[in-house]
């Protein structure tokens, strides 16, 4: 049986992941594949335990050394538990977030650095990588707007962070794609939903079957 794939599906707050993220399930099961939709933080019972540390109280909760490595270890649980052995079933998995968002987050915005959080990943996941990594992306901060009203009544304590933080993270994305263009590709998430998820179609045309 062939080996299924993996993909990441990335973005700051409010570019439409979520919304995309079962739009892309549904057009590859079209495509009579078989598909597992995951998350990070998340994705097995160990990594939604570390979930809820991550996201739950709060702001200064963790030290940024503290919280990248429950990132780490979530994602590390998660492959184990889930990802591995779908993918060795011929199964696609498609997960919401992944390293990407680490080095985003954590590496770009948190100021750890990319390597830092690339040593982490080697340690804990033997540095597995997603077959291809699609990044949404809104131009001048409107994805920030978009979740600032959506979330007008409190969002989690990394969302929750200041736009300079999410402008950083935005930064951290075009950086993962510039240093790994053949993994990591960057979506325009404007226009209508069907067009946007038609690009990210387009984005995996060469992994489909
Ligand atoms: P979500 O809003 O997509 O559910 O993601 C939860 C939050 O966790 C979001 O603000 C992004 C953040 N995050 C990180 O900071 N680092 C990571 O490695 C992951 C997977 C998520």
């Amino acid at each position: 049986m062939a080996r299924g794939r993996f993909i990441s599906l990335e973005g700051g707050e409010g570019v439409g992941k979520s919304t995309q993220l079962a739009a892309l399930a549904q057009a590859l099961e079209g495509r009579g594949l078989e598909v597992v939709v995951t998350r990070e933080p998340g994705g097995s019972p160990g990594a939604e335990a570390i979930r809820k540390l991550l996201l739950e109280g709060e702001d200064g909760r963790w030290t940024l050394r503290a919280e990248a490595l429950l990132f780490a270890a979530a994602r590390a649980d998660h492959i184990a538990k889930t990802i591995r052995p779908a993918l060795a079933e011929g199964k696609w998995v498609l997960s919401d977030r992944f390293l990407d968002s680490s080095l985003a987050y954590q590496g770009e915005a948190g100021g750890l650095g990319f390597e830092a959080i690339r040593d982490l990943h080697r340690f804990g996941s033997e540095d597995f990588l997603p077959d291809r990594t699609l990044v949404l992306r809104l131009e001048g901060g409107e994805g920030a707007r978009r979740a600032a009203s959506r979330d007008a009544d409190g969002a989690d304590r990394i969302g929750g962070r200041p736009p300079s933080y999410h402008a950083l993270v935005d930064a951290g994305f075009a950086k993962s794609a510039e240093a790994d263009p053949d993994r990591v590709r960057l979506i325009d998430a404007a226009g209508n939903e069907a067009t946007v998820t038609a690009r990210l179609l387009y984005a995996l045309g060469d992994l489909l079957p």
